[in-house]
Formats: structure tokens, C-alpha cells, sequence
């Protein structure tokens, strides 16, 4: 919504005429396409949710002919595609296409929504940091209630197989493990983990926070890792487990959401005047990076993802996985493990 909002209306102020598309690629075909004025928008910033409408489904090769009709129709000069994963799939795959759909033949860029943080050329996504506060706000309340008891928690994060919100979301809440797709683990690391456990729980541990990306491990899966914990306990504490579900996608969105997603129109309606002068028409997608906002050309994509796992081949933040191990295992030491005689 956030995005939406600022393309409306930093493209009116360019002087471009904007259309809302509602529902996606379907809406584009059925023609559920509006003109949206400036006080259209007027409080889409600051709600979760999408006004115009998301569906998953990426285009198959015979709504093509549709898609293209349906562009011409609509005298589209050029998209702004606000979504995640399938959403730069089907740019890519459309831009493939140009020869037979020349209707595709316009600038098309990309802006990185999605909770999931999997998206090639953006550090971050909008939407990602709204779903971080989301989940640590409940991790929060997980722990003040398992706090009393001597009690293992492995709570489930979203993600599919990216592991950016469990890992943070683990950090932020000062988990003591994580499981994430991108470390496999076996048995044998759940059973040091679970005699690490023990040996914590006797020395007075209250609480074990535990933290597993929804779809890590194949069937060493949350219930699995909790099953596990439960049996290999020997009476140490107890082990519940539940997923932190869709709360994570919902609510308002954060002020660094808002204001990535204001900064990545910028950079697209900039890109789009660009395109415009220089009359050329290249698909890209826009991100944040170490330097600010840049842009990459989309049909580059395949280059720079793992398509089995849906995620970049390179993610910043995986060595802070480090971070769990020293400062939570460390903690977990110094505040229950009586000091040698020695060093008192
Ligand atoms: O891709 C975004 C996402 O929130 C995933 O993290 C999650 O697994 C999935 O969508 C949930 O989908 P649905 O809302 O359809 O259950």
C-alpha cells in the first residue's frame, strides 16, 4: 500500500497519468484498471494490506496474448510491478517473449515486496521489516509466558525457505537456537543440541527459546525438532511448539517499511522518466544495497537466485547466524554456570 501510494503519487507529480491495476495480472485482463488520483491514495500509507489487490499465480504462456492486448488497451506505457517471487518470475518470463508480444516491449520495473526477504538485488524488502516486529512483539509474550517453567519453546517463522526473518527475528528475541534452510542439520545436531539443552536445564535454565524457518529440514520439521526435544529431555524441562502464522504478515507497516518503499518508487519513477527521454524500454528491478538504491537488469535474475529454494545465491545477513551461537550460548554459560572455584 505503502509503495502503491508513493507511485501514485510521486507519478503525478512527474507529470505521468497513473493507473491502478486491481488483482494482478487477472485484474489486468478482466480490465480492472482505474485512473487514481492524487487523494485516491489518501491513507494507503499507513495500512497493511494491499488496496489494489495481490494474487500469486504468474501468467502461463497463453494469457500472453491477453496480457498484451489488454496493455494496448489500456494505452500502458509502462509498469511498475509492487510484489515479490512470482511477480519478478513472470516480468522475466514476459520480457522473453518480446519478439511474439511486442505490447510487452515497455520499461517494466520491479519494486521488492515481500515479507519473505528472498528477492535477487534488494538487501531488504518492504514488508520484511513490518513482519520482523511482528514476529519478535510475539516471541516477546512467548517468553514472558514460558519464563516460569523450565521450558523448551520452538516457535515456526515464515519465510518459506529463506531464513531472514527466523534468523533476526532469533536474534532480536534472544533465541538459543536456529534452524534455518540454509544450514542443514541432521540428527546428530539435534542430539547435541537437546544434551547442550539438559545440561543447561540442570544447571537452572528457565527458558529455551527456539526458532525454525517454517520450511528448513525437510521432515525435520518444527513438530519433529519439538518430538525430539520432548523425548531426549529426560525430565529436564518441558517442550512446547506452535508457528508464529500469519500474525506476522498483518498490521501496519513499520516506519522503515514505509520509507524504503517511498525511496524505491523514487528510484523507479526517476528510472522511468529515463526510459522515457532515452526512449528505451528495460525491465529492471530496484533495491537497496550497501550504496543506497540501485537497480539491476531483471533479466539477469537467473543469474543471481537458486530457483529450487526461491531465495539470492548471496544473502548479507547468513554469517550472523554466528551471533546466536556466541552471544546466546555465551549468556547461557556465564549466567548458569557457577565459575570454577579456581577463578573466584
Ligand atoms: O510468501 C509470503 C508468505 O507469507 C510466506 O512467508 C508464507 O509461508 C506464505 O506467504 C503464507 O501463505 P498464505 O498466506 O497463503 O498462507
Amino acid at each position: 500500500n505503502t509503495a502503491a501510494r508513493a507511485a501514485v503519487r510521486q507519478g503525478i507529480d512527474r507529470g505521468f497519468e497513473m493507473l491502478g491495476i486491481y488483482g494482478s495480472f487477472e485484474g489486468l485482463m478482466s480490465g480492472k484498471v482505474k485512473q487514481l488520483a492524487w487523494e485516491d491514495v489518501e491513507g494507503w500509507g499507513f495500512d497493511g494490506g494491499a488496496e489494489l489487490g495481490t494474487l500469486r499465480p504468474i501468467p502461463r504462456v497463453e494469457e500472453y496474448y491477453a496480457i498484451g492486448r489488454a496493455l494496448e488497451e489500456q494505452r500502458i506505457d509502462a509498469l511498475i510491478v509492487i510484489g515479490g517471487y512470482n511477480a519478478y518470475l513472470s516480468i522475466n518470463q514476459m520480457r522473453q517473449e518480446t519478439s511474439r508480444y511486442p505490447a510487452f516491449n515497455i520499461p517494466m520495473i520491479c519494486i521488492p515486496a515481500s515479507i519473505d526477504n528472498n528477492l535477487p538485488g534488494s538487501e531488504l524488502s518492504i514488508g520484511a521489516d513490518s513482519a520482523l516486529n511482528n514476529a519478535v512483539w510475539a516471541l516477546d509474550r512467548i517468553r514472558e509466558s514460558a519464563a516460569a517453567s523450565r521450558r523448551c519453546f520452538v516457535a515456526d517463522a515464515m519465510g518459506r525457505h529463506c531464513g531472514y526473518l527466523s534468523l533476526m527475528s532469533g536474534i532480536a528475541a534472544g533465541a538459543e537456537l536456529v534452524y534455518l534452510d540454509e544450514f542443514p542439520y541432521d540428527l546428530q545436531d539435534l542430539a547435541s543440541d537437546v544434551k547442550m539443552m539438559r545440561d543447561s536445564f540442570r544447571d537452572g535454565r528457565r527458558l529455551c527459546l527456539v526458532l525454525h524457518n517454517e520450511e528448513a529440514g525437510g521432515r525435520y520439521d518444527r513438530e519433529f525438532i519439538a518430538s525430539v526435544f520432548a523425548q531426549e529431555s529426560q525430565g529436564m524441562f518441558d517442550v512446547r511448539h506452535s508457528a508464529l502464522g500469519h500474525l506476522q504478515q498483518g498490521g501496519e507497516p513499520s516506519p522503515f517499511d514505509r520509507i524504503l518503499a517511498t525511496r524505491l518508487v523514487r528510484a523507479a519513477i526517476e528510472e522511468l522518466s529515463e526510459q522515457f527521454a532515452q526512449n528505451r524500454s528495460e525491465p529492471l528491478g530496484v533495491g537497496l544495497s550497501a550504496e543506497g538504491i540501485e537497480s539491476f537488469p531483471l533479466l539477469q535474475m537467473q543469474q543471481k537466485v537458486d530457483p529450487q529454494v526461491r531465495r539470492p545465491l548471496s544473502q548479507w545477513w547468513l554469517p550472523l547466524i554466528d551471533i546466536i551461537s556466541v552471544v546466546s550460548r555465551d549468556e547461557w554459560d556465564i549466567e548458569v554456570r557457577p565459575l570454577p572455584i579456581t577463578d573466584l
